[in-house]
């Protein structure tokens, strides 16, 4: 029997759950099934060849440098690079306002650690990424959510939510969001609600965190200048990586915040890890700076859009009547809700059968709701696969819509005109 030492975890890491999303990655690398859990890149799209030459020649020219420790903030002439890609998405920047972070993930913890303490309150989107709810919840933080519809999180909710919050004396500390291309719902917001959630930010004193790894991936539509861009008061903290763009492997990602969040953060990341990966930084700065980014992102751009297309016209032939979905602009995931009465979660089980997986979206909910939908990712399976899984999710999804008509025509219990069930 496997030795027990719960009683020594901290109360925070007693708290922590394994991510339901790795769990599921476990059981879908194992088997043949066709994923459209993970938030995987598709691997081929990775750019081995050239990452390859670049590795080579960088142990040869810069190897004293690139295997050696690195200063916190990251090197400085990856920070250049990435300061002046960002302005020219029309951010105002120096390399002193990046620090590199192992991950983005690693940035959304850096920001926990740094702000919350326990009990403090996070506002973010119901639904929202999964990895963003944990990481501020590690730190014991409290999550308060704000629904979100086609166009992301709408502003009068949100204000209405922090005006009630205020009333009871409660101040949130953070604003958490992802708004283009939303890891799990695709929907992205646009640029008059931008400036409404900057303005609520103001007025309540929140910091914004705005997450996004995926707004490069545009298949179609015009660029929507990002919230920190529009920012006038240094009240946003802003999370890039290149895992979508290149490749996840290598772990590299920023954080761009006013010179004294960031500061701060290289401090917190001190204890952490003393530096990211200097060779991986080494090989970004590379590969940016030798002009392969960009003609790679439109690359993986072509490729990722036939995928979302073959997707979007199996969800239209084989999904039943009752099911919607999210039709994103980029991006890698798109959201699917069903009937109220099918438990995505229950559902997984007799999808895994038909050899099919996806994450439920109850996951995506810091208040658990969201049982009748789910999340798909289109960007990894091959384009063969991805209409055959649709269709096998499709006969999932029909098989349970028939077995609730069937309990409902068995059920002595009818629902009247109006829906209620009374009884015999
Ligand atoms: C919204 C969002 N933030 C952060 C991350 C983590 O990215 P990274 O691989 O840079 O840690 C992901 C990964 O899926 C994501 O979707």
């Amino acid at each position: 029997m496997e030795k027990d030492y719960s009683q020594l975890y901290s109360q925070r890491a007693r708290e922590m759950k394994a991510s339901e999303i790795r769990e599921l990655l476990k059981l879908t690398q194992m088997t043949d099934i066709i994923s459209f859990a993970g938030g995987l890149p598709s691997p081929d799209a990775f750019p081995i060849d050239i990452v390859n030459n670049i590795c080579q020649e960088l142990i040869v020219k810069d190897g004293k440098l690139a295997l050696q420790y690195a200063a916190t903030e990251g090197v400085t002439k990856l920070r250049e690079v990435l300061a002046d890609r960002m302005n020219r998405q029309g951010m105002d920047i120096t390399h002193r306002n990046v620090l590199v972070t192992t991950g983005a993930q690693q940035g959304l913890d850096l920001i926990g650690k740094t702000f919350l303490d326990p009990g403090d309150i996070v506002v973010l989107g119901a639904p929202t990424y999964l990895g963003g709810t944990n990481a501020f919840a590690a730190y014991m933080a409290k999550m308060e959510s704000i629904p979100l519809d086609e166009n992301g999180m709408n502003p009068d909710v949100l204000d209405e939510k922090l005006h009630h919050l205020h009333r009871h004396g409660k101040n949130p500390k953070l604003l958490y969001v992802v708004p283009t291309f939303q890891n799990p719902s695709g929907v992205t917001m646009p640029e008059n609600r931008r400036r409404q959630l900057l303005e609520i930010a103001y007025n309540y004193d929140l910091l914004v965190v705005e997450d996004n790894p995926y707004s490069e991936l545009r298949y179609e539509g015009d660029n929507i200048p990002s919230i920190m861009s529009l920012d006038t008061e240094e009240k946003v903290i802003y999370l890039g990586t290149c895992s979508k763009i290149l490749a996840p492997g290598l772990r590299v990602a920023w954080t761009v915040a006013p010179k004294p969040i960031l500061n701060k953060l290289v401090i917190t990341k001190q204890s952490t890890d003393l530096c990211s990966s200097t060779f991986c930084q080494y090989v970004a700065y590379e590969y940016i700076a030798q002009g392969y980014l960009d003609k790679h992102i439109e690359v993986i751009k072509a490729l990722y859009k036939k995928k979302r297309d073959i997707m979007l016209a199996s969800l239209e032939k084989y999904f039943p009547e009752g099911t919607t979905w999210t039709k994103p602009l980029g991006g890698m995931f798109l959201w699917v809700t069903l009937p109220e009465y099918i438990d995505t979660g229950q559902m997984v089980e007799r999808a895994i059968e038909n050899k099919v997986a996806y994450v439920i979206g109850s996951a995506f909910h810091a208040d658990r709701n969201g049982i009748n939908t789910m999340r798909l990712n289109f960007t990894y399976s091959s384009d063969e696969f991805i209409e055959e899984g649709i269709k096998r999710l499709a006969d999932t999804i029909k098989a349970e819509i028939e077995a609730h008509e069937k309990r409902t025509r068995e059920s002595p219990y009818k629902p009247d005109k109006d829906g209620i069930i009374t009884g015999v």
